[in-house]
């Protein structure tokens, strides 16, 4: 459940009305409901009561300070994967003891930032990088917190360019090669074993992945017990998945997923760790786009929006579907028309859907791409010179915004003319 909802036949995000949104700040703009985020990170609470546990908020699903302010308000951890979405965490106030280092690819310099300022844990994922890092941490006189995240080679059975946990991926180093590993991090200087970490990869519809996934490192956990380790902390990663088709498509709850890491590690006495991002923030945002031009091309319509691939670039980078809807409540029963929707990006993959049925639209009308929360604004770019489009929040009746809209100025003076041009 999100808190957008039709009221008096306007599109509301909360108590505020998106076409008021969009009279203030110009569309495409990106908005987000934060009775929404509270709520779904509440869910994951819920899914956890009774197990020690740290709800980790997936930055890179959505990085703006106020949606970070206001999970690390409610007393969530942060899971980042560059230094800058380190700095946004600290930032928006959260504490370095509530933030989790991941990704494949984390520079000495970015490590040293972390540990300087303050770090929960860094999620390992190799060998180069366990020895980079006691290293770095000797130099400081510090001791760097780390699991090892493994690959549990487990198929998601997710989108192939989101799918993490098979040995073909890149990430983790092999579970076969796990004890041999924990082994060599425990004689390294600098650093202290604390846990394990595993992610498997992103809007996974079916528990039995996770199940199969959760169930390794359980093993795991009871032969590195064995072999002397004090293995206190599972990082369990994210990814379960969201609704994006709302009329066919209904994911697993947080609940059972909750049941899922209860009944495969719950019994081990370590402290859980999730890093959601998805379901956190992508049903609390939507993208609000005007039609430009309704065009008629050889059967078929265009509807032209203002909003394109570099404002929202899933659906043409992973054949993503978002729900479009008017932001104008259809009357009850009208016909719906087949429309390609589409922007002004001089590329054929600047399409957000095909034959997409909706009802009749003209120009100026608005309407909302749903679940735009969670990899929306973050993915987005300045192709074509467009700028990166305003986040708005809302709370109740009021709503601020959140990121503004860049000045063509701003773009401009970014780039300089060398002297000999
Ligand atoms: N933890 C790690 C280590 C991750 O790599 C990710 C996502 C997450 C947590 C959060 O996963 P979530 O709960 O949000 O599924 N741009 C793609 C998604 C990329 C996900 C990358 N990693 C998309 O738009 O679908």
């Amino acid at each position: 459940m999100d808190h957008f909802l039709y009221r008096n036949g306007i599109l509301h995000a909360e108590d505020v009305a998106l076409t008021d949104i969009a009279a203030r700040v110009g569309t495409p703009f990106y908005c987000y409901s934060t009775a929404t985020l509270t709520r779904h990170y509440h869910l994951f609470q819920e899914a956890l009561a009774g197990l020690p546990h740290m709800i980790c908020f997936a930055v890179k699903s959505n990085s703006n300070l106020a949606v970070l302010r206001i999970l690390g308000d409610l007393g969530a951890g942060m899971d980042v994967v560059s230094i800058g979405e380190y700095l946004r965490a600290r930032a928006a106030g959260v504490p370095g003891e509530r933030i989790v280092f991941s990704g494949v690819g984390k520079t000495r310099q970015e490590m040293r930032a972390a540990l300087q300022g303050g770090i929960r844990q860094f999620n390992v994922e190799s060998e180069p990088e366990l020895r980079a890092l006691s290293e770095v941490a000797v130099s400081l006189g510090l001791t760097a917190p780390i699991a090892l995240r493994v690959n549990p080679d487990v198929d998601a059975k997710t989108h192939e360019k989101i799918a993490t946990g098979k040995s073909e991926n890149k990430f983790g180093i092999p579970i076969s090669r796990a004890r041999e590993i924990y082994a060599e991090a425990a004689a390294l200087p600098g650093l202290d074993v604390v846990g394990i970490d595993v992610h498997i990869g992103s809007q996974l519809t079916d528990l039995a992945p996770f199940e199969a996934a959760y169930l390794k490192v359980a093993d795991l956990t009871r032969q590195l017990r064995a072999d002397g380790h004090d293995i206190r902390r599972l990082d369990l990663g994210g990814g379960l998945g969201i609704p994006y088709e709302r009329s066919n498509t209904a994911p697993p709850l947080p609940i059972e997923y909750g049941d899922v890491i209860r009944r495969t590690v719950g019994d081990l006495g370590c402290e859980i760790e999730i890093e959601p991002g998805r379901l956190i923030s992508g049903n609390a945002g939507v993208l609000v786009a005007s039609v430009i031009w309704v065009k008629q091309g050889e059967g078929r319509d265009f509807l032209i929006l203002d909003a394109a691939m570099n404002d929202l670039v899933r659906p043409s980078m992973y054949g993503a579907w978002h729900d479009i809807v008017p932001v104008a409540e259809p009357a009850p029963g009208v016909d719906q028309h087949p429309y390609d929707v589409v922007g002004p990006v001089c590329e054929t993959g600047d399409t957000f859907a095909r034959a997409r049925p909706l009802p009749p639209l003209a120009e100026g009308d608005l309407v909302a791409f749903r679940s735009a929360g969670a990899y929306g604004a973050v993915m987005a770019s300045e192709y074509n010179t467009r700028p990166l489009i305003p986040e708005v929040l809302v709370h109740q009746d009021h709503f601020a915004v959140i990121r503004a809209r860049p000045s063509f100025d701003e773009i401009l003076k970014r780039d300089t003319i060398p002297y000999w041009v």
